[in-house]
């Protein structure tokens, strides 16, 4: 296959769509259901619950990885993790996060900015319970974001905690597995539109108590 050329980048473009945003409901998780629901919907769009997660650690140093979106309630977005991963020991000293979804098959993005905050033992275990007999032994074999001197390594554990728990048994939740739940203060919706006039409608609030303001952005 050859490399593609500074041209062929630069001519990657595309028109947006004539749809507009003209109005969003005065509920923003109202809104963000709705355009989840039509991105599921959407054959272009694989896994439309993936979301890109941006955390800032300790020496300032921002990360950004994807993670699956696995519940909206609470007034918040929820997925689940290692809580000795690199994300979460960043969201330990700086809950504040954002989340994209970049629904690019729709000319849509989602952006969102607030707090993540861990959810109940109990939550985590009811989710853990639900998940097929392969990644609950996952979660046991992987170290997340630590240093594995090779895949056999990996491989290795797997087999050990399959045979601790053999398919079929009940896996217990590890105590270093579970959700956290970002509850946002702001979430941008935004929609592709012709001349690059893009719609960027945003609901943002002073806190999480606050009440919500929609204003439009200049794209
Ligand atoms: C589509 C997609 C979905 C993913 N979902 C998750 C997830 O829900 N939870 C998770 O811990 N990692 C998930 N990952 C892996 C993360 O992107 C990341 O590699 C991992 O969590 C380690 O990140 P960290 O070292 O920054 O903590 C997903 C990756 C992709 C590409």
């Amino acid at each position: 296959m050859s490399e593609l050329d500074r041209e062929a980048i630069r001519a990657m473009r595309r028109s947006y769509g004539e749809v507009g945003l003209d109005s969003l409901p005065s509920d923003p998780f109202v809104a963000f259901s709705d355009w989840l629901k039509q991105a599921h919907e959407n054959s272009f769009i694989v896994e439309a619950n993936a979301m890109v997660l941006s955390t800032l650690d300790a020496g300032e140093q921002i990360s950004t990885r994807a993670v699956l979106l696995k519940d909206i309630s609470e007034g918040g977005f929820t997925f689940f993790t290692n809580y000795s991963s690199r994300k979460a020991q960043a969201i330990e000293l700086n809950s504040q996060v954002t989340l994209l979804f970049p629904w690019f098959a729709m000319e849509r993005q989602v952006s969102i900015s607030g707090f993540a905050e861990k959810i109940s033992e109990s939550e985590s275990a009811e989710y853990f319970a639900t998940r097929p007999w392969s990644s609950q032994i996952g979660a046991w074999a992987s170290a997340q974001s630590a240093p594995l001197s090779s895949r056999e390594e990996l491989e290795q554990r797997f087999a050990g905690a399959s045979e601790k728990w053999p398919e079929g048994s009940k896996v217990p939740m590890p105590p270093h597995w579970g959700g956290y739940r970002v509850t946002p203060i702001s979430i941008e919706f935004w929609q592709g539109r012709y001349s690059r006039l893009h719609d960027r409608l945003r609901y943002e609030r002073a806190n999480t108590e606050a009440k919500w303001e929609i204003s439009r952005y200049y794209p």
